[in-house]
């Protein structure tokens, strides 16, 4: 079993890539997981040319087929994405923009082997749980038209530097048991 688990901040040594490296470590327990960071990956925004609606194919060849070749050979992804201004980062939003082509929504579009499944971490400094759940509504949403099964989320306030992460070790590793149970599970 694969997993991957993706840091979906620019920041390769802030809280949300301390947690991604809980969740690999965790993990790897039952999967050989593949870490990778957004900004590992250059690639241009999306123009928005609808060319991918007939051709299921971008007009660009960039970083977005690499990262995408990680999700193919993933039977687990786990994104952990922080909040920015309320919302994904703008790299990681960048990339779910070129995903149009996988998008199920118009046909032919291009398609991930089925049976996957997903995970959402999101992370804020401030204490209110509802714009954790917006990350996380919009990542289950890029989910959904990947055909990307949704199966668990996890949501830490209180949350800016690193250290911050010792007081909620406990949650992020019991959450990290429910997706190996889910794999033990079948
Ligand atoms: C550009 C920027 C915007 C942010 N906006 C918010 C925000 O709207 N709400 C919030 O609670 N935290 C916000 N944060 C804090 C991050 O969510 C927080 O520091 C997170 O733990 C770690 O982000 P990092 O891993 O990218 O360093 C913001 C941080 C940055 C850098």
């Amino acid at each position: 079993m694969r997993a991957l688990v993706i840091n979906c901040s620019p920041v390769r040594g802030g809280a949300t890539a301390g947690i991604a490296e809980i969740v690999a470590g965790a993990l790897s327990e039952s999967y050989d997981v593949k870490s990778v960071c957004i900004d590992d990956y250059p690639f241009s925004f999306c123009k928005g040319c609808r060319s991918c609606h007939a051709t299921a194919k971008c007009v660009m060849r960039d970083g977005v087929d690499a990262l995408m070749a990680e999700f193919e050979r993933a039977d687990t992804i786990v994104c952990v994405s922080p909040s920015y201004w309320a919302d994904v980062p703008g790299q990681f939003k960048a990339f779910i923009d070129r995903c149009t082509p996988w998008c199920n929504t118009h046909e032919p579009h291009a398609t991930l082997s089925p049976g996957k499944r997903g995970y959402a971490i999101a992370l804020r400094t401030g204490p209110g749980m509802p714009e954790c759940e917006r990350i996380i509504q919009s990542i289950e949403h890029f989910y959904g038209h990947l055909e990307i099964e949704c199966r668990g989320h996890l949501g830490l306030t209180g949350i800016e530097y690193r250290p911050d992460l010792e007081a909620r070790l406990g949650e992020i590793q019991a959450f990290c048991g429910r997706i190996i149970g889910d794999a033990d599970a079948g």
